[in-house]
């Protein structure tokens, strides 16, 4: 019901279609700041491309198990995660479950256990291609696989980076929003000489946007001046509803469509589908 009541109130005509990629897009959702909003556009996200028809997964490959939380997906100790599919190579296709309450989404949890992966995954064959490995041992199932990293550059983002081929990069609308983004984007450019070629930066999303400061005004400039088109004619605005939406266990986009939170996502979600179906015409 809710997810009927989200689409009529997002999408009133029907008109807005999100259409399917051919092919798999596997996007990781990374920025190494913390707080900058990762998982909240990776569950945003994730649940209006579902709403609209598309088969999504997330892999929450955040020890926090953020993104768990916010599906409402069941991440205590114990239950089956990401962990086992990178260090014991349980396929996904058992880890994963569905999300309640909204049609083709599905998550691969993140337990606590997630916290030793880390320093595990350093003795282990393969480190940073486990991921990317448990995916491609998944194929066909979805038109959208987000990956919603941890805040550092360790080996679980390197894992996350070698198994995308799109990294979407949310960028806060603040003072030091730019301050270390030089940090990721060389790490970017390792992992596609050594690891992962077809590797590319297609997404920028700016979060967090305040209107009323002149600061936020600037910082898009910037981020525009810098990365041109692959940042989204989408902005994300500071939005309270945004923030409340997890501790009811939902999405900004079923915990209350009208909001200018839910809406900024829809659009974003909708730009991410057409640039999918333009870039494989
Ligand atoms: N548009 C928004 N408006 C208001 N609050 C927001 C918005 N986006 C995110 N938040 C809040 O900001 C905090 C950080 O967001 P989020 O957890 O998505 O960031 P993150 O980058 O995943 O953090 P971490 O680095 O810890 O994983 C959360 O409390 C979230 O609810
Ligand atoms: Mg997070």
């Amino acid at each position: 019901m809710e997810a009927m009541r989200a689409v009529q109130i997002l999408n009133p005509s029907g008109e807005v279609t999100m259409p399917r990629p051919e092919r798999t897009r596997v996007m990781c959702v990374a920025n190494q700041k913390g707080g900058v909003g990762k998982t909240t556009t990776t569950v945003n996200l994730a649940v209006a491309l579902a709403l609209h028809g598309n088969r999504v997964l997330v892999i929450d490959l955040d020890p926090q198990g953020n993104a768990s939380t916010g599906l409402n997906v069941p991440h205590h100790t114990g239950v089956p995660d990401v962990y086992d599919c990178l260090i014991d190579s349980v396929p996904l296709a058992e880890v994963a479950q569905g999300v309640e309450g909204i049609p083709n989404l599905w998550c691969v949890p993140a337990t606590i256990d997630l916290a030793g992966a880390e320093i595990e995954l350093v003795s282990v064959v393969a480190r940073e291609s486990r991921l990317a490995r448990a995916i491609a041992a998944y194929p066909g199932h979805f038109d959208y696989v987000f990956i919603d990293c941890p805040p550092s550059l360790g080996l679980l983002t390197v894992n996350a980076l070698v198994a995308a081929q799109e990294v979407l990069i949310p960028i806060q609308c603040e003072y030091y929003a730019l301050e270390g983004l030089n940090q990721l984007i060389n790490n970017i450019n390792l992992v596609r000489q050594h690891l992962n070629p077809s590797l590319d930066v297609s997404t920028i999303l700016l979060t967090m946007y305040d209107r009323r400061t002149r600061l936020a005004d600037a910082v898009e400039q910037d981020v525009r001046n810098h990365f041109g088109d692959k940042v989204l004619q989408a902005v994300i605005p500071r939005n309270v509803r945004v923030s409340e939406a997890p501790s009811y266990g939902q999405s900004v986009m079923t915990y209350d469509p009208g909001s200018r939170g839910a809406t900024s996502y829809f659009e974003a979600a909708q730009e991410i589908a057409e640039r999918g179906v333009k870039e494989s015409r």
